[in-house]
């Protein structure tokens, strides 16, 4: 295992998630931003869930950083996020609430964040209802049409907000998206109440207004010299819109190309890429899933696991761990290091099944060649299984205490994986982790 503790990082760091998202970043990145200078949302909206658990009691993020619970760092929402202004607003009075100041000492707005407005969210759920049965099952957040308007060079941004002529810009653009929502076949209302949604962006405009700013020089000045910046990515590698299973994937770039696009720091320059799993793998929204278990093995990891949506409250699809998928995540999102979450709800378990290869059309795989639907569909998958511990692992803090089924499980993911394993996590506590 590496010598070096994340606990003491140094450089750029990076938290990702190799697989399908939900495996634990918020948790990570919350430990390893006690060290940061800067912490820098990447990509995504309020369709993530990070959820922290401190002294400061338990919260779900969508869109803050998870690291601003170190009053010393700051905490940047960078250009290639979507922002939903209501969520993030109710995000800044809940830690307020809780004692946590949010000024523009901690929390800066990139002024090239595009908004998420009604209409956005209006589109992703049209679009979703006129898939049938061939829906992706998206957050409902209204992420894809604004990724799509970003793309197609339209909608409004957050520095918009500060604009002496915003009225004006939010009024044509609200004419030309209920124009396009009419086209839609909305079978409701295809208007919106202009003055009311005014009037919420003015309200928040009072808060935001002094965090938005241009970001990247203050990102590249702390590059420069040399301070810790920690990024921490939304959903996983495996739902990347180019490289994940299409269409079954998000509309932005949860891996290092996604980093490099938030902060133009070149993937050379990163000391470090942490790719956070569960000891299990889960899955919400359609799309193949080949580690699946619909059985009561299913029904146990989602109840001791808690895996319902942070977002949608949806119940998580529940699967062994998949080596196979990890390691394509593992390649695509850039990780040379591993942090291993959730052991403790195996703790129960008689014994524990890994995903060690796949078999397709007669072939074996050890590392997915691709993720697309149409392979995925075909896997059959190749498990290993390893004896249970059958011990509470909660309270442990070193590898060395941990029973010794568990550690044997740690050391074959490791093994099987080529990663190091430098972290894991056995309760949602900051003190349930285990450095390696
Ligand atoms: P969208 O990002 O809301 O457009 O949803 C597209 C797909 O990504 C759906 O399958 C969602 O369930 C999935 N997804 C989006 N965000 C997350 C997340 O934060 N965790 C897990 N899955 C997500």
């Amino acid at each position: 295992m590496s010598s070096e503790n994340l606990k003491y990082w140094e450089g750029t760091n990076f938290v990702t998630d190799p697989t399908w998202g939900d495996n634990g970043k918020g948790k990570v990145v919350d430990l390893m931003a006690q060290r940061a200078h800067l912490v820098v949302r990447t990509n995504g909206g309020s369709n993530a869930g990070h959820t922290v658990r401190n002294e400061y009691g338990e919260f779900k993020f969508h869109l803050m950083p998870s690291g601003i619970f170190n009053p010393s760092a700051i905490c940047v929402i960078s250009d290639t996020v979507v922002v939903n202004p209501t969520t993030l607003m109710e995000e800044i009075v809940s830690l307020r609430k809780a004692g946590i100041e949010v000024t523009n000492k901690n929390l800066l707005l990139s002024k090239n964040a595009h908004l998420v407005m009604p209409w956005h969210i209006k589109r992703d759920n049209l679009r979703e209802t006129s898939r049938g049965s061939e829906q992706i099952g998206t957050t409902g957040r209204g992420i894809g049409p604004t990724y799509a308007d970003r793309t197609e060079r339209v909608g409004l941004r957050l520095g918009d907000l500060l604009k002496d002529n915003f009225i004006e810009i939010f009024e044509k653009e609200l004419v030309f998206q209920e124009k396009l929502i009419g086209i839609m076949g909305a079978s409701d209302n295809a208007s919106y109440d202009k003055d009311k949604i005014l009037e919420e962006l003015f309200r928040i405009r009072d808060t935001l207004a002094p965090m938005i700013t241009t970001v990247l020089p203050v990102i590249w000045e702390h590059h420069a010299s040399k301070k810790r910046i920690l990024g921490e990515a939304g959903q996983g590698v495996l739902l990347d819109l180019d490289r994940g299973g299409y269409p079954n994937v998000t509309s932005s770039h949860p891996g290092i190309a996604g980093f490099n696009l938030a902060t133009g720091i070149p993937p050379k320059e990163v000391t470090r890429v942490i790719a956070v799993t569960k000891a299990y793998t889960t899955r919400v929204g359609a799309g193949p899933f080949p580690t699946e278990l619909t059985d009561k093995f299913g029904d146990e990891i989602r109840v001791k696991g808690s895996e319902f949506g942070t977002t949608t409250g949806r119940p998580r699809r529940c699967g062994w761990l998949d080596i196979p998928a990890l390691r394509h995540g593992l390649r695509v999102g850039g990780a040379n290091s591993l942090a291993l979450t959730k052991i403790d709800i195996f703790d129960s378990f008689p014994q524990v099944n890994i995903c060690v290869g796949y078999r397709v059309d007669g072939r074996e795989y050890l590392l997915a060649p691709r993720v697309d639907n149409d392979f995925l569909r075909k896997v059959e998958p190749v498990y290993e299984t390893l004896p249970g511990w059958n011990k509470v692992t909660k309270e442990v803090k070193s590898f060395r205490n941990l029973p010794e089924a568990a550690q044997n499980f740690i050391l074959r993911v490791q093994y099987l994986l080529k990663v190091p394993i430098e972290l894991v996590s056995v309760g949602p506590d900051r003190e349930s982790s285990i450095y390696i």
